[in-house]
């Protein structure tokens, strides 16, 4: 029987053996895969469990809450304030940033998460997802402030998204690569179950909200307009479109076989520079497309050297296959 690998095995292995990961960062991701498996739990209750519908409440964003996206942030800070590893803690649901209590040791890490990404998925039962992000704390910096999450991707030293599909999958890189593991609901750990996962740099699906169309920008209108004539196009291809409204679950359809999602800047609201959040959703997303051989960018600029400057910063996104991200982008040079 093959070798069952656990996210704990592989984790220590990347500890000891290649010495990419210091402990705190280890015992960081461990908790953080815990927190995911209680949301899993949650998820998986759905109406059962009472999570199902909306909280009565707005976030930060002027999004109205579900409650799984309160039940989710909860989940998160509880599992990780006491552990020791974290300074403090931003999420897509909070106003401000969550300053780990004093009665709790503080660590050197900063952890970043969008706790429940694709929210109106949930009451419908269509795959949703946590995405999370970990910086270090600036040097010499004496407490926590805003100002220390506002860092580029490219300062990020771990970055993940668990699914929860039809199966639970936690995706991870820690810079090495992307790796994948899946939930064993019996056993109650992740298992490994794909390493160095890599992204075709080809493709012939990619995904975004056609609804959205009339309020493109031309270079984004010229890349799907070519890609929708088909064989008789520039192309010289046939198009498949997919689009969850997940950024989780298309991101892992994109990992898995290929693709490009794109959630760029559109003129329903011009002075937003797109609907994604550039620290909980861009920046982690961007460094495990990266990792796996992708691209990603804003249309003019790599998403890892934008330097952020505000916590819920926004941001155009185009992510995935690299040659389709490379035309993306350059149509927004050219136009
Ligand atoms: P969230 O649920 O965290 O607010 O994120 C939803 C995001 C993203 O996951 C998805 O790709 C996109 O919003 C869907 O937006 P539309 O409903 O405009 O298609
Ligand atoms: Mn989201
Ligand atoms: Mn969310």
């Amino acid at each position: 029987m093959a070798k069952r690998i656990s996210l704990t095995r592989y984790l220590v292995e990347q500890q000891r053996v290649d010495g990419l990961i210091p402990g705190q960062l280890r015992l960081l991701l461990e908790v953080v895969a815990r927190a995911c498996k209680s949301i899993s739990h949650a998820v998986n209750k759905g109406a059962l469990g009472g999570v199902l519908g909306s909280a009565d409440s707005e976030n930060v964003q002027g999004e109205m809450q579900k409650k799984l996206d309160i039940i989710a942030n909860e989940v998160l800070i509880e599992a990780n304030e006491w552990g020791g590893h974290l300074a403090g803690m931003a999420s897509e649901e909070m106003d401000g940033i969550y300053v780990v209590p004093n009665r709790y040791p503080q660590g050197e890490y900063l952890l970043l998460f969008d706790p429940l990404d694709g929210s109106s998925n949930i009451d419908v039962n269509v795959s949703i997802g946590t995405i999370f992000s970990v910086l270090k704390m600036p040097e010499d910096d004496r407490g926590v402030d805003a100002g220390d999450f506002l860092q580029k991707g490219s300062q990020q030293v771990a970055a993940g998204y668990c699914v929860y599909g039809p199966q639970t999958t936690l995706v991870l890189t820690v810079g090495d690569g992307v790796a994948m593991f899946t939930l064993d609901r019996e056993q109650g750990s992740f298992v490994l179950t794909q390493e160095n996962v890599r992204i075709p740099a080809d493709t012939k699906e990619f995904a975004i909200n056609m609804s959205n169309m009339r309020h493109w920008d031309e270079p984004v209108k010229r890349y799907i307009d070519e890609c929708l004539q088909g064989k008789e196009g520039p192309r010289g291809k046939d198009f498949n479109m997919r689009w969850i409204a997940s950024m989780v679950a298309d991101v892992h359809r994109i990992m898995t076989r290929g693709g490009i999602f794109m959630y760029p800047w559109d003129k329903r609201e011009p002075n937003k520079p797109g609907k994604l959040r550039l620290l909980y959703e861009a920046n982690p997303m961007g460094w495990l497309v990266e990792q796996a051989g992708g691209a990603a960018t804003n249309g003019r600029q790599r998403i890892l050297d934008i330097q952020p400057t505000q916590l819920h910063e926004r941001v155009s996104v185009i992510l995935g296959s690299k040659n389709e991200v490379d035309r993306v982008t350059s149509y927004h040079s050219t136009l």
